[in-house]
């Protein structure tokens, strides 16, 4: 059900790309929101909930204050990467979590404009567009691409010059969705996140765990859905390796 609704979801923001963008800001010129986010957002919460009709809705642009150990949660984040959105139309995603008594049981990661659904539930794995999803996990720092943004190197990255020669390459994409797909597909080795509310990561987190991947805090501690430290999500050994540059 949920797949129908985002499939259907993904023809209203093509069809709203066509017509005129309302944008504002929020706290600043690099925060931005349109309409699209707020009805995209308004579409999802009424759709959801008429098919849940107990569940409490955690969604950025109305961010109630909701209570994760509540029956039943879900957390939209309707058009992540609104940056990418509003300057190109391309590389922004749908994020969507389901939490029941503080535990998420299920996610989304969704590429708006490839129409991909990676879905994961809780204990049962990961499919995209319905069909099972594995990936070999296999790549050394060497043969790794990572994404990072300029920010993160900078605030972050103590050996920022070494780690830019050991790694194959420093790339972002500029969307939690997009970068976070990167690292389930195995095309970057790891994502660090600077700063980011539970739509942003929860599906990191519960994907991780599904598919033996990490989400780490700086520290090396695993990283909480509350949280707002910077933390690495990738492949363990890179995650681990880049700790040491940082
Ligand atoms: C943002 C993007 C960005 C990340 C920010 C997020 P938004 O989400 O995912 O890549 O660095 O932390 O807030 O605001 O476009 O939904
Ligand atoms: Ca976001
Ligand atoms: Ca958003």
């Amino acid at each position: 059900m949920i797949h129908k609704l985002l499939n259907e979801t993904f023809d209203l923001i093509l069809m709203k790309m066509d017509q005129k963008l309302h944008i504002s800001q929020k706290s600043s010129h690099r925060d931005l929101v349109t309409n699209v986010d707020q009805e995209i957002e308004a579409f999802l919460s009424r759709r959801i909930k008429e098919m849940y009709p107990e569940c409490q809705i955690l969604g950025e642009e109305t961010d109630k204050d909701i209570d994760l150990n509540d029956k039943q949660v879900w957390i939209i984040d309707p058009i992540d990467g609104t940056s990418n959105f509003v300057a190109k139309g391309q590389e922004f995603g749908i994020l969507l979590t389901h939490y029941q008594y503080g535990k998420a049981v299920e996610a989304y990661f969704c590429d708006v404009i490839k129409r991909d659904i990676y879905h994961c539930i809780r204990h049962q794995g990961v499919t995209k567009n319905h069909a099972p999803f594995t990936r070999d996990y296999d790549l050394s720092l060497k043969t790794s691409l990572i994404s990072m943004s300029a920010c993160f190197l900078q605030r972050h990255v103590k050996h920022k010059d070494q780690l830019i020669k050991d790694s194959l390459g420093i790339r972002y994409a500029g969307s939690c969705a997009i970068d976070g797909i990167g690292v389930l597909e195995g095309w970057l080795g790891a994502y660090g996140i600077r700063i980011a509310s539970p739509w942003d990561i929860a599906p990191h987190l519960l994907f991780a765990k599904e598919l033996g991947l990490v989400c780490l805090n700086l520290d090396g501690s695993e990283r909480e859905i509350h949280q707002d430290t910077p933390f690495i999500f990738g492949q363990k050994e890179i995650v681990e390796t880049l700790l040491e540059y940082c």
